[in-house]
């Protein structure tokens, strides 16, 4: 007979307990109780410009023809469908403004998988033991710190600069890691290198060869691999369209690059597509095969429809010129706004979804602060800052920064909703008791 009080708990395996809820769920939640909110926190895209329309069109003329319908109704291989492998390297042959033969690549060397985020959690499930290394940015992408941090890696952390990730400081790091013999724990160095998340900075083009060549000269025993996340690289307002730095890996050899459509396209496809070393590739799939042995299917045919009608294309440009003028509204209600005597700056990104605002140190915008509290009361939402940075070994993290997103919100919204939040940042940083910084040993 069982009783309640009978129940034992799970066993749950060292993976699970080290795997936490994304912080982010919270912000949803809050948008949830309160549709009224301004949602600067979403990092959604901006669903008045999904492709709706084309896509429409897409699916009509997959099932339009008997054998292709069958075929996307059906499984593909682990791999991806070959014809969406051959589009998507065309497609990077594109954007690189050179053959992909110039740095090794065939469409045996891409994986198709189920968004660009399970190609980064696959990377990570085959390459790190617990107490294995990777290097990132502070702050970076949070949800895969999280994953990292439920393989049990260690990141650590170099900063990010006005160029992207700090390049100097990698090297330092390394040459401090070989200095204390861990060289051979270094898995990765992971960079979202156009328009990153949380920052919207980008690596600049001297950087990107750079990185490369430490990343080939720090490679002794075991090859230290640059992990390139480029979810953002299509949603380019101005500024050059700089090559990937898998461009300018000759042989294949030192680079992964991660691409999605859900950025550029739409993400309800879940549709991702990386490049990466064929040694690498044999793992990766094994692994994959474990997971679900391939995407689904349909999102896969509609993804290479997209490409093949010409649709994709046109819905970038559509895109890019949406988004450009909700940046430019954004970045102008925060010169509006917030007085130039605040001391308060933020970046002003050439693409991607987000800007970064840096209050004065000693400022506190965590979960927890005045400042969440009166936005949420002023009916506006934010990321607070603190999510997307790793404890430096003192265990600090800052806390006065903010992720603001234009992807989601509507274009009328975005003044009004900047209004709200520059009038509780100017009144929460003139009140006297502004509570200095206390070092935090873990995100709450
Ligand atoms: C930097 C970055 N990389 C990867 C992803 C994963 O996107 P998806 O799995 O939809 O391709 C995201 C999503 O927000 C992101 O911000």
């Amino acid at each position: 007979m069982f009783s309640s009080d009978s129940v034992q708990p799970l066993g749950l395996s060292a993976k699970a307990r080290r795997t936490g809820e994304q912080p982010i769920s919270f912000l949803m939640a809050a948008v949830l109780a309160d549709p009224n909110l301004i949602n600067f926190a979403a990092g959604l895209v901006d669903p008045l410009t999904l492709p709706v329309g084309p896509t429409r069109q897409i699916v009509e003329t997959i099932f339009a023809d008997e054998r292709r319908a069958r075929a996307a109704l059906q499984y593909d291989t682990t791999l991806g469908l070959a014809s969406l492998r051959r589009a998507a390297l065309a497609h990077l042959e594109n954007l690189e403004q050179k053959p992909t033969a110039d740095f090794g690549l065939t469409e045996r060397d891409i994986v198709i998988t189920t968004g660009s985020q399970q190609a980064l959690y696959l990377i990570g499930d085959v390459l790190i033991d617990p107490g294995d290394i990777v290097i990132a940015a502070n702050p970076c992408y949070f949800v895969y710190t999280g994953t990292l941090a439920s393989l049990g890696a260690n990141v650590l952390t170099v900063p990010m600069t006005y160029d992207g990730i700090d390049v100097d400081a990698i090297e330092k790091l390394l040459v401090k890691l070989e200095r204390e013999n861990r060289l051979d724990r270094v898995k990765l160095i992971y960079s979202t290198t156009y328009y990153q998340n949380p920052t919207g900075l980008t690596l600049c083009a001297a950087a990107r060869p750079r990185l490369l060549e430490i990343a080939r000269r720090f490679s002794r025993r075991n090859r230290i691999l640059i992990l390139e996340d480029a979810a953002y690289r299509e949603l380019r307002y101005d500024g050059p369209a700089l090559a990937s730095i898998k461009s300018l890996d000759r042989d294949n050899r030192y680079t992964i690059l991660t691409q999605t459509f859900s950025k550029p396209f739409a993400p309800g496809l879940k549709t991702g597509y990386t490049a990466m070393p064929s040694e690498l590739m044999e793992a990766i799939l094994h692994q994959k095969g474990n997971h679900d042995f391939g995407s689904p299917s349909l999102t896969q045919h509609i993804a290479v429809e997209a490409m093949a009608s010409g649709l994709y294309g046109r819905h970038v440009r559509l895109l890019c010129d949406s988004y450009r003028s909700k940046r430019d509204a954004m970045l102008d209600s925060l010169d509006k706004y917030i007085p130039a005597s605040a001391g308060i700056s933020w970046t002003r990104p050439a693409g991607g979804l987000y800007i970064w605002v840096t209050l004065p140190e000693g400022a506190d915008s965590s979960r927890a602060s005045a400042l969440f509290k009166r936005c949420v009361e002023n009916g506006v939402l934010y990321v607070p800052g603190d999510y997307c940075f790793q404890p430096d070994e003192n265990g600090f993290v800052p806390r006065n920064h903010l992720r603001l997103s234009f992807g989601q919100v509507a274009p009328n919204q975005i003044g009004p909703g900047i209004e709200r939040l520059a009038q509780a940042i100017i009144e929460v940083l003139q009140q006297p008791s502004r509570a200095a910084v206390a070092p935090v040993n873990s995100r709450t």
